[in-house]
């Protein structure tokens, strides 16, 4: 995957703009607030998902401007394509000259990965955004996925509301054998899943941050969860039942498990350095874009938005100069980074003016 022009035009902050990268690294820098962010976000749009800072499209659009309009050429696997997004009251999507449905019309055509500091919550925040990590990356690869999971949530919260109220109501007891019966099926499918895609990732994850950290330091990921060793969720159920009435709700399964990260023996969330947390956060990321380039054949484009900060001088250098055959764009502030860069394209970023370097 290769973006090979992008035009912009009354989109944010950033001037009417033709903007250029190359294949491999792309750093994109300037102070604060001279739209860098911006340009990664524009670049985004083009995979059909929504903006990474979860703006509405009114918000992309140029103060005091009717329309914003986004042009982009690209090289897919199969072909060059020219795609263009117009946000006005509507917004209208044209692929190859075509008119889309919508923006999810390009889902797939352009496929990218974003990293934006946000993103460190997965090393740093509470199971939850693991789970959501692992959930989101196995729908990538088999979008019917996302039923299982939708259905899940919806059995759990049944489960849950039926565990009240049986305690008023004890022929309700019926009901939670039915239920228990579709949640175990549903839930061991979410875990043998969700370990399906842990095994294709964490080779990957490795192989990166050992190169982050220089061979320094080695990280582990394991999926943790009470499912497989009770025999499957329905065992679980079973044996938790009395326990479940007692707390009202379901104490066990899919949606308690964990994705354990540690780095040198120990929990990267309660003891890694600020430094060790984002490199475990980038090894997710570009694990995930390698897995993703296994199953389809397509290396998704990389968009890291302000990483480098936190970064010693090493690990810069492997992101800079160390990542291959992929297309990576990078914005940051501090211009001894970009300094680190040896090939690949400088792109300055001052009042919205996109300024190449030589
Ligand atoms: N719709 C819009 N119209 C005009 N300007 C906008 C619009 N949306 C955002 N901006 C402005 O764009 C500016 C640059 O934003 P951006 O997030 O790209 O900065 P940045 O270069 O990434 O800065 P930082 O280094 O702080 O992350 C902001 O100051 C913001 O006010
Ligand atoms: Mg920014």
């Amino acid at each position: 995957m290769k973006l090979n022009e992008l035009r912009l035009k009354g989109f944010r902050n950033l001037a009417e703009t033709v903007y250029t990268p190359g294949e491999g690294v792309n750093v994109i820098y300037g102070e604060n607030a001279q739209g860098k962010t911006n340009l990664l976000e524009a670049v985004w749009l083009f995979s059909g998902m929504r903006s990474f800072r979860g703006a509405k499209d009114q918000e992309l659009i140029a103060f005091g401007t009717p329309f914003a309009k986004l042009k982009a050429s690209f090289t897919n696997e199969t072909r060059e394509n020219k795609a263009e997004l117009t946000l006005a009251d509507k917004k209208t999507v044209l692929l190859n000259g075509v008119k889309l449905g919508g923006a999810a019309g390009l889902l797939g055509k352009f496929s990218a990965v974003v990293f934006a500091p946000s993103f460190l919550s997965i090393v740093k925040s509470g199971p939850e955004e693991r789970r959501r990590f692992l959930d989101a990356s196995v729908c990538q690869l088999k979008p019917a996925f996302a039923g299982a999971v939708t259905e899940f949530s919806r059995l759990i919260k049944q489960r849950n509301a039926l565990l009240k109220d049986v305690a008023f109501e004890s022929s309700l007891y019926d009901m939670l054998d039915v239920l228990d019966e579709r949640l175990g099926a549903v839930g061991d499918k979410i875990v043998e899943e969700r370990n399906n895609y842990l095994t294709r990732l964490i080779p990957q994850v490795d192989e990166i941050y050992t190169g982050l950290s220089g061979g320094r330091e080695k990280i582990r990921l394991t999926y943790v969860g009470k499912t497989q060793a009770s025999g499957g969720f329905g065992a679980l159920l079973k044996k938790n039942r009395r326990e479940d009435l007692l707390a009202k709700t379901t104490t066990g399964g899919p949606h308690r498990d964990d994705l354990e990260i540690l780095i040198g023996g120990v929990s990267a969330r309660a003891f890694g350095s600020q430094g060790q947390q984002r490199s475990a956060a980038l090894a997710l990321k570009f694990g995930e874009s390698a897995v993703l380039l296994a199953e389809t054949g397509e290396t998704p484009v990389i968009l890291l938005d302000d990483v480098m900060s936190e970064l010693d001088a090493r690990r810069q250098d492997f992101i800079l100069n160390h990542i291959r055959d992929r297309q990576v764009f990078i914005t940051c502030c501090d211009p001894e980074t970009v300094g680190r860069l040896t090939g690949g394209t400088k792109t300055r970023i001052e009042k919205g003016r996109v300024i190449p370097c030589t």
